[in-house]
């Protein structure tokens, strides 16, 4: 008979700190909340300053401390100061949530340089900065920590009908990335994997899925026929932060309600 393993214990993130970039709202802040119901200590990193104070401090009533911070992912001494930070304040890190992104719909032969060149410097280049930095503090500290990135089922499929290559393709690195850290940072014992999300419904995007909103005819492309709820990722973070998922690392999960499936 087996050793019977403490299972609740597995998914538990007490002790732990997290950062989250673009935290301050959407589905950062729901992972955020996710996180810190385990157990963590959280830090939100945004570049909206006002909103992301608001958003650490909803989150400290839940009664773990929580910390928001102005960062901007492109901008590396920005990075390197705000995990600075956070080690001073709560010690190391052992998740990060790679979070912060934009979408930018235009079609290919109409984009300007400039604009590919700000997604792609928030969607992958930030992902590239922050994990650089958190893995460096990691293995400084001997932390056998959790790297989480945010890619989506765009990274793997083309939306059709929405013009948003730079986008599709900035996920689809991110997915590559994801994969790449793994293996340089597998013998540190730090874990990198990405999640893939479908179409969520957010306070941005939802309304536009409703009836008669622009996007509603689009819920038919959906094997689930719905939209995915922003607390249904909080589980896959939670698992993917914490020991339940040890063995796990470059791996892309989608959660998308089988769009990605045909
Ligand atoms: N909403 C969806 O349906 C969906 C689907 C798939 C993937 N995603 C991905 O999930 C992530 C979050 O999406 P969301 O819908 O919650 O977006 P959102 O726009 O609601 O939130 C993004 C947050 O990132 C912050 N941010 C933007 N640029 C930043 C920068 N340079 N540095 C730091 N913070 C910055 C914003 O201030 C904002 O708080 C994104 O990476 C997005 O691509 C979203």
């Amino acid at each position: 008979m087996s050793t019977c393993f403490n299972y609740k214990e597995m998914f538990s993130l007490d002790g732990k700190t997290a950062l989250i970039t673009g935290g301050a709202r959407g589905l950062g802040k729901e992972i955020a909340t996710a996180l810190a119901q385990m157990g963590s200590r959280i830090v939100l990193a945004d570049v909206d300053a006002k909103l992301v104070e608001e958003a650490a401090s909803e989150i400290a009533s839940m009664g773990v401390k929580a910390l928001g911070l102005r960062m901007d992912v492109t901008n590396e001494s920005e990075v390197q100061h705000a995990i600075r930070q956070c080690e001073e304040m709560f010690g190391a890190l052992d998740v990060v949530v790679n979070n912060a992104g934009i979408v930018d719909r235009v079609g290919i032969e109409d984009m300007s340089l400039e604009r590919w060149n700000r997604l792609m410097s928030i969607n992958l280049t930030g992902v590239f900065l922050v994990s650089k930095h958190s893995a460096r503090s990691m293995i400084t500290h001997g932390v056998s920590g959790s790297i989480i990135n945010m890619a989506s089922m765009s990274g793997m499929i083309v939306n059709v009908p929405m013009e948003q290559a730079a986008y599709n393709t900035s996920k689809a690195a991110v997915i590559m990335l994801t994969k790449s850290c793994a293996m340089e940072w597998a013998e540190y014992g730090i874990r990198v994997n990405a999640i893939a999300p479908g179409y969520m419904k957010t306070d941005m995007t939802g309304p536009d899925f409703e009836p008669g909103g622009v996007y509603h005819h689009l819920l038919e492309q959906i094997p689930m026929r719905r939209l995915g709820l922003p607390r249904e990722l909080g589980g896959l973070a939670v698992w993917l932060a914490s020991e339940a998922s040890s063995y796990v690392t470059g791996a892309t999960i989608p959660i998308d309600g089988g769009y990605t499936l045909p």
